[in-house]
């Protein structure tokens, strides 16, 4: 069910860790929740599940309000009809895989075949009919991830809220369950909100991503959306766009570098105030020393923002090699390039990088406080 969210604040003393956020999450829709430790996510999640009580806002579940804190209703954890499960295994290890699932079903009065098929079922669609009969705590630790998800699943929640569910598991399980909770969502359609600090793990879940920093969500789009276009430096550094320049505004298509003066040709920006270029490694072309604008790059096409550089280092990645290019004095640009696309190069390289403007993106240093979350044209 749709779950809806306005002005909602929570403080801890005079901390604030929730501020004057707003948020839906449409039926059936995948939330990510995505942003650095501390920056409110599980806190927001709480306030939805009813296990705090926010100071401000409204919060309803398919149309019905569960909170509100001028009329000052504020429906029990257990009447909200919410699925969680957390980064921690919270299953109960003196009980089966069996009746971990069964426990919310005979809460909920499910009872006799029902409740065992409903159980069964639940099972199998996370894989773990086999151990049905296993006691909880003699399973791995994505298995026990696999039990809890599936405890609330069975309650057919109107909501399921995943607090970092798979962050306690090594890498290669992460990637799997990954791949199955994705798959399940697709599935059924649950509506769910998935909280994670991993960009990776929000480009492969969300339909959509919320973006939240200090205790609000700054940017809200799908994933290609901002992954292309961030709102701010921070957030594309958040997002791992390598090289983030502080540049000064020259005109609507041209920006400065401050220390070595360069002007460099960008797309038309809107951009004001404390201004940075960004540019992810891969999009940066690196050709021989000496090459101009206007000549032919390595990619066959004409060469843009030529800035001559010096290899300062470089970091051997298989199919790709990392190199970080110092220019002039104080710039240093890491680029990407294939291995397959010619000869290694050395320390003290002389080389040209450039800067495609296509490429470039002339950003805010932060999201300003007043502006909406969504994304940009
Ligand atoms: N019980 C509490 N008492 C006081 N402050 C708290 C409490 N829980 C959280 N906070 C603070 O509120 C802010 C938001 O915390 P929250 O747990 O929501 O962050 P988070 O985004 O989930 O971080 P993480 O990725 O580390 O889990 C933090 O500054 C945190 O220190
Ligand atoms: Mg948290």
């Amino acid at each position: 069910m749709k779950v809806e969210v306005h002005g909602l604040t929570l403080t801890y003393g005079d901390a604030v860790a929730v501020s004057d956020l707003d948020l839906t999450v449409e039926e059936g829709e995948s939330l990510v929740l995505l942003g650095q430790s501390g920056c409110g996510k599980t806190s927001t999640m709480r306030c939805i599940a009813g296990l705090e009580t926010p100071a401000a806002g409204v919060i309803s579940i398919g149309g019905r309000p569960v909170f509100d804190s001028g009329s000052g209703l504020n429906r029990a954890p257990n009447k909200r009809n919410i699925g969680m499960v957390f980064q921690s295994y919270a299953i109960w290890p003196h009980m089966t895989v069996f009746e971990n699932v069964a426990f919310p079903l005979k809460m909920k009065g499910t009872k006799g075949a029902e409740m065992r098929t409903a159980v069964r079922e639940t099972l199998e669609l996370v894989g773990l009919d086999h151990l049905a009969d296993r006691g909880a705590s003699l399973l791995s630790g994505g298995q026990m991830q696999r039990v809890a998800l599936a405890r609330s699943l069975a309650m057919q929640p109107s909501v399921l809220l995943l607090d970092e569910p798979l962050s306690n598991l090594d890498a290669r399980l992460r990637h799997r369950l990954r791949m199955e909770l994705r798959e399940l969502q697709l599935r059924l359609r649950v509506t769910s909100m998935y909280v994670t600090h991993d960009q990776d793990e929000a480009l492969a879940l969300a339909d959509r991503i919320a973006l939240m920093q200090s205790g609000r969500i700054v940017q809200i789009g799908t994933p290609p959306e901002i992954y292309a276009k961030p709102r701010s430096a921070s957030i594309a550094e958040f997002l791992g766009v390598d090289n983030i320049i502080p540049v000064t505004r020259e005109d609507a298509s041209c920006v400065r570098l401050p220390s070595a003066g360069q002007k460099l040709q960008v797309e038309p920006y809107e951009a004001t105030g404390d201004l940075r270029l960004c540019i992810r490694a891969e999009d940066v072309l690196l050709g021989p020393d000496g090459m101009k604008d206007t000549d032919l790059g390595p990619d066959g096409m004409t060469v843009t923002n030529a800035l001559p550089g010096k290899v300062a280092g470089f970091v051997f990645q298989g199919s790709t090699v990392v190199y970080r290019i110092r220019v002039g004095t104080d710039l240093e640009l890491d680029a990407v390039q294939l291995r397959s696309s010619g000869p290694l190069l050395g320390l003290d390289d002389a080389v040209t990088v450039a800067l495609p403007p296509g490429a470039i993106r002339v950003l805010p240093a932060e999201v300003p406080v007043e502006e909406p979350a969504g994304v940009p044209a």
